[in-house]
């Protein structure tokens, strides 16, 4: 018997992935709009770097918290990026964000504490959560505040039943939505107001269009950032992440990263310090999705989609597919079977009205990107 702690539901996308691998087994096309995970290979300074380390061949353990000059070029991006001073003490290595919410979760909740999250939201978080014994309460986002999780209902989900923790991704996902910087600081004011610990998922900073990304490392001390080599810096797979955590933290973070990984893989550490020498090639593929970005606002709404959330930032467009279905796992399995291209259910991310919107990853060619509007548009007119 497993325990019920990892009853945890499974993620949708990757049964849709199963499903387009299927078809492209017996010979189709398909284009790949599901999966949130750029198309493009790591920085060439991380590969250089990597493979200058491996010809060395020391590969040990590093320190729990990370290799010092990581931490000390991480807290240096702070500074070129944001222009906010960040002890590199206070920065913690992690294997991709995904453990990094791990750490944040176990070094600052006990079983039965109230997280609250955005609706709709990054399905792990809730799932994460479940797993360690906590509560992810869930917080609806409707255009009214651009789908920002609203002041009022965190404090009124507080008043409720005390919450301990609230946290918000921006750019995020499924929706590519940001948050105004002024409306990112009105909630980590709100928040440790009420002693709410506020945990910022940062993974997709660098990829911004319609405004700057705020850091909420420059508006309190007392934030948990959480971030990653994933996105921006397309390393996916290198697993490696970083957190910035309030000083009474890192010791009991280090304790818990040594018990539990002892610490974050060598190679990946070495070629991430690299990483940020590679900003120039980076920044072309970010143009890249720019590109897709433009092609989809415009092409969509002549293919017959036209209601979406604000693409602001990330590579997702989330649009909201209500005038077609009520089932938007059936009409992406169709969209998939008739259509050919893939994308993700809203379900995933939203048990309540997820049903009505399906998201779209823009993290490949601009070539697919038309193709999929064209063939959209066919299908659709069709149905
Ligand atoms: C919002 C968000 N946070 C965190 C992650 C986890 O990424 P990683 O563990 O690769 O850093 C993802 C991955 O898709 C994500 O979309």
């Amino acid at each position: 018997m497993h325990s019920l702690r990892s009853n945890v539901p499974p993620f949708i996308v990757m049964d849709v992935m199963a499903a387009a691998a299927r078809i492209e087994a017996r010979g189709g096309r398909v284009i790949h709009m599901e999966v949130g995970q750029p198309a493009a290979s790591a920085p060439q300074t991380a590969i250089r770097a990597a493979k200058a380390a491996l010809d060395i061949g020391d590969i040990g353990y590093t320190e729990a918290l990370g290799i010092p000059a990581l931490r000390a070029r991480i807290a240096r991006h702070y500074v070129e990026t944001h222009g906010v001073a960040v002890a590199p003490e206070r920065i913690v290595v992690t294997t991709g964000s995904s453990a990094g919410f791990i750490l944040a979760f176990l070094s600052m909740f006990e079983p039965g504490d109230r997280v609250a999250l955005a609706n709709p939201g990054y399905p792990p978080y809730r799932h994460i959560l479940t797993a360690l014994g906590c509560e992810p309460v869930l917080i609806e986002t409707s255009a009214a505040t651009r789908w920002a999780m609203p002041v009022d209902a965190l404090l009124d989900a507080h008043r409720r039943k005390p919450l301990k923790g609230v946290l918000v991704a921006s750019p995020a996902n499924p929706t590519g939505t940001m948050m105004r910087p002024e409306a990112l600081a009105a909630l980590i004011q709100a928040a440790e107001g009420e002693g709410i610990r506020f945990i910022s998922d940062e993974i997709y900073h660098g990829l911004d269009y319609a405004f700057p990304a705020e850091t909420a490392a420059k508006l309190s001390g007392n934030a948990v950032i959480i971030n990653s080599f994933s996105k921006y810096f397309c390393m996916t797979g290198w697993r490696v992440g970083w957190m910035v955590v309030p000083e009474e933290l890192v010791r009991p973070v280090e304790r818990l990263q040594q018990n539990l990984a002892i610490s974050v893989p060598t190679l990946s550490q070495i070629a991430a310090a690299a990483a940020f020498d590679g900003r120039d090639e980076m920044d072309g593929v970010k143009h890249g999705y720019e590109e897709n970005r433009r092609i989809l606002v415009q092409g969509l709404p002549k293919a017959g989609l036209g209601e979406f959330l604000p693409v602001d930032g990330a590579f997702y467009l989330y649009a909201d597919v209500s005038h077609f279905t009520d089932d938007s796992f059936d009409f992406a399995k169709c969209m998939l079977e008739e259509a050919g291209v893939a994308a993700t259910p809203g379900i995933d991310f939203d048990p309540m009205r997820g049903r009505h919107f399906i998201r779209f990853s823009y993290a490949r060619s601009a070539a697919d990107m038309r193709e999929a509007v064209e063939r959209i548009g066919a299908w659709l007119s069709k149905r």
